[in-house]
């Protein structure tokens, strides 16, 4: 670390620089004696030349932040001329054979690991984190994904304190050690690069099962957690079951090795980690009680229980060649998990939180600062592109990609896929190729999904001919520039489709356009009427789409028999009323409720039990955000006041349906997490919310009652959520009882923290600060960090935008404080700052202003450095 601000830029990698490794280790043989404060690693590496690489004369080993004992090559002590330290942490040892055996021994310390990569203290336990580069932190290391090797892994800790000892791979043996200490050794069969390397050494406690494989294999499954969660991990346990029946099922592919393990720890940069046969998971997603957990806790839990499962063949044993093909693993398993979920049940549903997901998080980050392709081409700090576009767009690519070779070709695509790459480091190339040679379909120009950045704009124009009964649709596209890529090509963008008449019922037409060119001509015969085209169903390309008329959209929010675009369109809808308000509040004319969006209410509400979780969704309205984003510059305060206007303007409208519904819709009888029961629950709750905001105060005292007698968390939660956005007196009360009654619970308190963040009032930001100086505040904590200070920044854009700009300070100093303790964290919490030139001038300077100060700071780590510096570029 530096004590001055930098003044050279951190290097760039690029991946244009790629070259295979100089040389391949075959075989590595850890030894891991655990102590908190000097942990002793010793490792044997079994080295040779790589005879695909260019000669090279140096060995390159990548370290950080370790302490060298000694080192040996062939058994022989190295002199020390033949051993340079790398200015990184690294080492260059010179003069190496073509084939022989490193050992090397260091010390680490794990309680002093904050950044929580390598080996870390959690609670008392050991855990590890070796994604991206977190091996190196453990031991010297060609640390890069390219180099695959077996492992046998051996660890010693006291007994006492470590009764369990955990890592990839089989057990292979254990025993007893002089002064109460133990042992056991692990050996992992499969080759596997080193950032899939875990061990787990602590007091922690089994929920056991087991999985017979269609081969007939029995897997022993174990859930590892602190004693006193053993109850909570049922949900985690079932979804791993279905996800292994699902994989065999939809691929063929079965699990392949005789344990599968998963250990839960509270500090975890991220989701869960895939490592081989040892998952590591974040408490949160693994956790679920009906008293803690809400639903979508636990729809969070099957989605990251199947993902990291499904890394086992889509990333574990066919793996990245280099950190460019992220997506590689991460597009393809989110694609996956996306499609076990949709297959558990309610698909309608899950495709709308997805998609709502994916504008939320990736339309911003590829029209901001950071954009970047599926397939970046370079990076500062890789930490910083596990985003958005690499997850959620990578996973719209591989979904369109299907669309295009068909199912039946996507699944040869991905048996050939398996068969010719099982065991190696290889390229989203290799997987698109593997696709074409598989299905027949020429996807040369479709790999330009992987290439661009920017969310392609998609416009539509329509004509009929009423002579010739002849229906013309015209699609055209454009993708505006990104960072480093002002010109852009046309995409194929496969468009599903179907034409609705005006008595609402489909008219044939009904399949998917493939619009390649930058515009295109589809038409239509023997229609006797002009339909309403409903377009892109089930969101069949991460696209923006414009050009149909309020009136078509209000149309098709009725009539489409795709939910995904009734939905969407009904949004859209809403989107232009709200834009509508928004022109009237600046003008300070008064807000009225627009009469089209109330009917389209009571539409809903007439059939609002058809399907619960779909009205849910349609009833409730764009986020502030999602509306910021369709206007040239964003106006935080009057989309705000616009959104809450029209929450209370419905609300008082509907109160006596609301009022029904959520009576209606109470839970009887034991809390169950099936579709229907999840779908009530979110009705109801939208029901409350509308109520919590309408006149007359009768939907606080709902809230009030049903946050004192709810018996889930789901419920509590929504009630609590209500009354943390109101001035009534009871708002402290629940809240203080709230606190008082879970202050032992880190995933509940984080949900209590994150509430309060959220907040609608106009204090949230002091009530924000004052709560970084709460007892149970904690900057060394993830979820602690993402629950207050994440939320207030990405989830409450009225406050954080306040116009003082104490929020944008706020965030700053947070930034600079936290990436004293965790780089990682830090980085990823930068972006909300870098969305300044969707901001007004004002507003934009002192964003900028914030961002320049936290770019002053001297030791800046590389990775906020690049998010900082690119943000205000
Ligand atoms: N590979 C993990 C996943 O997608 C995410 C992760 C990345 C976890 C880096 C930790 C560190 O499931
Ligand atoms: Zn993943």
């Amino acid at each position: 670390m530096t004590t001055t601000a930098r003044t050279n830029p951190p290097p760039t990698i690029r991946r244009e620089d790629y070259r295979p490794p100089a040389f391949l280790v075959d075989e590595v043989d850890l030894h891991l004696a655990l102590h908190p404060a000097a942990t002793r690693v010793k490792a044997r590496l079994d080295l040779r030349r790589n005879p695909a690489a260019e000669p090279a004369t140096a060995l390159e080993l990548d370290g950080e932040a370790l302490k060298l004992v000694s080192l040996r090559l062939d058994g022989a002590a190295l002199p020390p001329e033949r051993v340079r330290p790398r200015a990184d942490g690294g080492l260059s040892i010179d003069g190496v054979p073509d084939r022989f055996v490193l050992e090397s021994e260091v010390e680490i310390s794990p309680e002093a690991n904050s950044e929580l990569s390598g080996l870390y203290l959690s609670g008392g336990n050991y855990f590890t984190q070796c994604e991206a580069e977190g091996f190196r932190r453990i031991t010297f290391f060609p640390d890069r994904p390219d180099v695959m090797a077996r492992y046998t892994t051996t660890i010693e800790a006291d007994r006492a304190a470590c009764p369990v000892l955990l890592s990839n791979g089989n057990p292979d043996g254990a025993g007893d050690l002089p002064d109460g200490r133990h042992w056991a050794r692990w050996v992992d069969p499969h080759p596997k690069p080193s950032y899939l390397f875990a061990v787990v050494a602590g007091d922690l406690v089994a929920v056991r099962d087991s999985f017979t494989t269609r081969s007939g294999r029995e897997v022993a499954l174990a859930i590892w957690v602190r004693q006193g969660d053993e109850d909570a991990c049922g949900h985690a346990m079932d979804s791993l079951k279905r996800s292994m029946a699902w994989d065999e099922e939809t691929y063929g592919l079965e699990y392949d090795l005789d344990v599968f393990n998963i250990a839960a720890v509270s500090d975890f940069n991220m989701g869960a980690m895939e490592n081989k046969g040892l998952n590591v998971f974040n408490t949160k997603y693994i956790l679920a009680r009906p008293e803690t957990a809400t639903d979508a806790d636990y729809e969070g839990i099957e989605t990251v229980v199947s993902h990291e499962y499904f890394h086992n063949w889509t990333g574990n044993r066919v793996t990245c060649r280099d950190w460019f093909q992220l997506s590689l693993k991460e597009g393809l398993t989110v694609f996956r998990d996306q499609h076990f979920t949709a297959d558990q049940g309610s698909a309608a549903v899950k495709r709308l939180a997805d998609v709502r997901r994916l504008r939320a998080a990736q339309f911003p980050e590829d029209a901001g600062p950071m954009a970047h392709p599926v397939r970046p081409d370079s990076y500062v700090e890789i930490n910083n592109f596990y985003t958005a576009t690499v997850y959620q767009k990578g996973a719209e690519v591989v979904r369109m990609m299907r669309a295009l070779v068909g199912e039946a070709g996507f699944r040869k695509g991905m048996d050939l896929y398996i068969a010719r790459h099982d065991n190696q480091a290889v390229t989203i190339e290799d997987f698109a190729q593997a696709m074409q040679d598989a299905s027949g379909v020429d996807l040369t120009r479709f790999r330009r999904w992987y290439a661009q950045a920017g969310t392609p704009e998609l416009r539509v124009r329509d004509s009929f001919d009423a002579a010739t009964g002849r229906y013309t649709l015209t699609l055209s596209q454009s993708t505006p520039p990104t960072p480093g890529q002002p010109e852009k090509l046309p995409v194929p963008i496969p468009v599903r489709m179907g034409l609705i008449g005006a008595d609402g019922a489909e008219r044939p037409g009904a399949g998917v356009l493939l619009l390649e060119e930058a515009e295109q001509d589809f038409t239509f015969e023997g229609l006797e009427a002009k339909p309403v085209p409903s377009l892109l169903r089930g969101f069949s390309a991460p696209v923006k789409l414009s050009g149909l008329s309020l009136e078509q959209l209000g149309f098709l929010a009725r009539h489409d028999t795709d939910p995904f675009v009734r939905w969407d369109s009904g949004q859209q809808y809403a989107v232009a009323e709200m834009l509508r308000l928004v022109e009237d509040f600046r003008a300070q004319r008064p807000l009225d409720l627009p009469e089209g969006l109330a009917a389209s209410i009571a539409a809903l509400l007439d059939r609002a039990m058809d399907d619960p979780a779909f009205t849910a969704e349609a009833l409730t309205l764009p986020s502030e955000d999602f509306v910021s984003d369709q206007m040239p510059v964003a106006d935080p305060e009057a989309v705000h006041a616009v959104r809450q206007f029209l929450r209370a303007a419905i609300g008082t409208r509907f109160a006596g349906r609301f009022a029904v519904l959520h009576a209606e819709l109470a839970d009887h009888g034991p809390y169950r997490i099936d579709g229907a029961a999840m779908g009530r629950r979110a009705l109801r709750n939208a029901c409350l919310s509308y109520l919590g905001q309408a006149e007359g105060g009768e939907g606080l005292r709902r809230a009030e009652a049903q946050f004192n007698t709810g018996g889930n968390m789901t419920d509590v939660l929504a009630a609590l959520r209500v009354l943390a956005d109101s001035d009534s007196p009871a708002r402290e009360a629940a809240l203080a009882g709230f606190h008082g009654r879970w202050k032992q619970h880190d995933l509940v308190l984080d949900k209590w923290f994150a509430i309060q963040a959220m907040s609608a009032r106009a204090d949230t930001l002091q009530q924000v600060k004052a709560l970084v100086g709460h007892l149970d505040f904690d900057l060394r904590n993830p979820n602690r960090v993402r629950a207050l200070i994440g939320a207030f920044a990405a989830g409450n854009p009225s406050q954080f935008h306040h116009a003082s700009g104490e929020g944008y300070r706020f965030l700053a100093d947070s930034v600079i404080a936290l990436d004293a303790v965790n780089t990682q964290v830090a980085a990823r919490m930068v972006g909300p700052l870098g969305q300044w030139k969707r901001q007004d001038a004002r507003r934009g300077a002192l964003m900028r202003a914030e961002l320049a100060r936290i770019l002053e700071r001297p030791g800046l780590s590389k990775g906020t450095f690049e998010k900082v510096s690119k943000s205000l570029a």
